[in-house]
């Protein structure tokens, strides 16, 4: 009998980071792999923690195992500084992940065939290098970003950025005849403030990523109907997106999550009409501020429509990344459903979501745009603002909001553009044929499918 195929899959500390390399995960375990996931330790404790009494079928047995590598800060230290949490990682990680690949050989006797790293840590590919196995980048952002990351040199020659990676003045310019026309508000890395300071991500991994020598493949979580220009423009691009989770039952909880699931939210959107329900949720980092927050509820009352609404709260209520915020008392909210954490997936899924209110990660890009659901966008940082136009203006199944001349979305303008995206067929039907084109991807045959055919392929080699 042939070993299986060992992986160890190398997440950074996100959500939008785990939750795709999870189903690549699961997916290379249909194809006979074990998988051995490992992220920071503290994200560790999250995703064991999130998944309650219900295992969702992690198990001893189960053919991807969790472990963790500390991330070199203290147990309360404040991993919201982004900049300050990834510096750690850069210093500390890598001694401790070759460690435990050498501890996983000597005392548990697996051998890896391969490391699967996420371009935030692409460091690790230096260390599959030196030990020999073979290392892949998984891109857990669109080809597009990706594209600009490479167009670097290009952009600072032609005025666009300076050489700390910021826009020199606001302007519109195209990275080549194949993109959309973008403004400088797609330049992803100077948007990342408040979390990170813009050069403070261009140094360390968008210039990372200049120093480090390219691998043999880069996976993304993208196809070739959604961003043709931007696949062919960056060379050993693999598409194998869209990634989406598959689940036995409703109660399944889903792997690699931050929080727990409210699963109520089924049950709730069950009671509801077909195609009737606002969806509003933006990840994993967006903070509002008490007025803009308000002002959303208010939003919500007067549109008068079923919404279920997703307002990320910690535990730990001193953490940064709380939404420190509270519900107007004008706010009744009996046509809604507020919650902490969805199964957004299931929920995406369902036939009573009407249009998707969201902050525009990729993830959530992807999961929308594979349900065939109208988005209404509200970007907050890095490469949302790049996806929002994608949405928007290259595939035209969104619009974005108006904010007033205090930088406030108003409560009249959520209203207006709730009732403009579900009165518009247009959007509606583009949606849909984008969603099938997206699924036929995953078909025998299709191009994600024989995509990852080749990967796994190459990786039995
Ligand atoms: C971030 C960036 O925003 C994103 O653009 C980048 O590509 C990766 O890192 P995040 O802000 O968390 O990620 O957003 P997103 O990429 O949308 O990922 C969030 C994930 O959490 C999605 O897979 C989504 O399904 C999941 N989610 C979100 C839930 O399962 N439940 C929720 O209630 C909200």
């Amino acid at each position: 009998m042939s070993v299986p195929t060992t992986v160890l899959v190398l997440a950074s500390p996100g959500q939008g980071h785990v939750n795709p390399l999870m189903i690549l995960s699961q997916r290379l375990v249909e194809y006979g792999c074990n998988i051995i996931f490992v992220n920071t330790e503290s994200i560790h404790n999250k995703v064991i923690t999130s998944m309650g009494n219900q295992e969702g079928g992690f198990t001893e047995q189960s053919r991807i195992k969790l472990v963790s590598i500390p991330d070199g800060l203290g147990p309360d230290a404040d991993r919201s500084n982004l900049g300050e949490l990834l510096d750690s990682i850069m210093k500390s990680m890598p001694a401790k992940l070759e460690k435990l690949i050498e501890d996983l050989r000597l005392k548990d006797g697996v051998t890896l065939s391969c490391i699967v790293i996420d371009v935030v840590v692409a460091w690790a590919l230096e260390i599959a290098r030196k030990i020999g196995i073979k290392g892949v980048l998984f891109y857990p952002s669109s080809a597009t970003a990706l594209a600009l990351q490479h167009s670097i040199p290009k952009l600072i020659e032609d005025g666009i950025i300076d050489s700390n990676g910021l826009p020199i003045t606001q302007k519109t310019f195209q990275l080549s005849p194949s993109f959309p026309p973008m403004d400088t508000t797609c330049i992803w890395w100077a948007k990342t403030y408040p979390l990170l300071h813009g050069n403070e991500i261009f140094n360390q991994f968008v210039h990372l990523m200049q120093t480090v020598e390219p691998p043999e493949w880069w996976l993304c979580n993208s196809t070739p109907d959604l961003e043709p220009g931007a696949l062919s423009y960056t060379p050993k691009l693999l598409p194998i997106g869209p990634l989406l989770r598959s689940y036995e039952d409703d109660k399944e909880r889903s792997l690699g999550q931050f929080w727990e699931e409210d699963l109520s939210c089924i049950n709730w959107l069950d009671q509801q009409p077909h195609a009737s329900v606002v969806y509003l949720a933006f990840g994993s980092s967006t903070l509002f501020d008490n007025k803009q927050f308000a002002e959303l509820a208010l939003g919500l009352e007067l549109a008068n429509r079923p919404f279920l609404w997703v307002v990320r709260q910690d535990s730990d209520s001193d953490s940064d990344y709380n939404n420190k915020v509270s519900l107007p008392n004008e706010f009744k909210g009996n046509q809604g459903k507020i919650v902490k954490w969805a199964p957004q997936q299931k929920v995406l899924s369902h036939p009573a979501i009407a249009c998707f209110v969201s902050h525009c990660g990729w993830n959530s890009t992807i999961e929308g745009l594979s349900n065939g659901v109208p988005f209404l966008c509200w970007p907050y940082f890095a490469d949302q603002f790049l996806n929002k136009t994608y949405i928007c203006d290259a595939l035209k199944v969104g619009l974005g909001f108006d904010s007033d001349e205090t930088g406030l979305i108003s409560h009249e303008e959520i209203k207006d553009k709730v009732d403009k995206v579900l009165k518009d067929g247009n959007i509606r039907s583009r949606a849909h044929v984008l969603k099938e084109k997206l699924l036929n991807n995953l078909k025998d045959g299709g191009t994600s499918s024989e995509n990852l055919n080749k990967f796994v392929k190459w990786l039995n080699e």
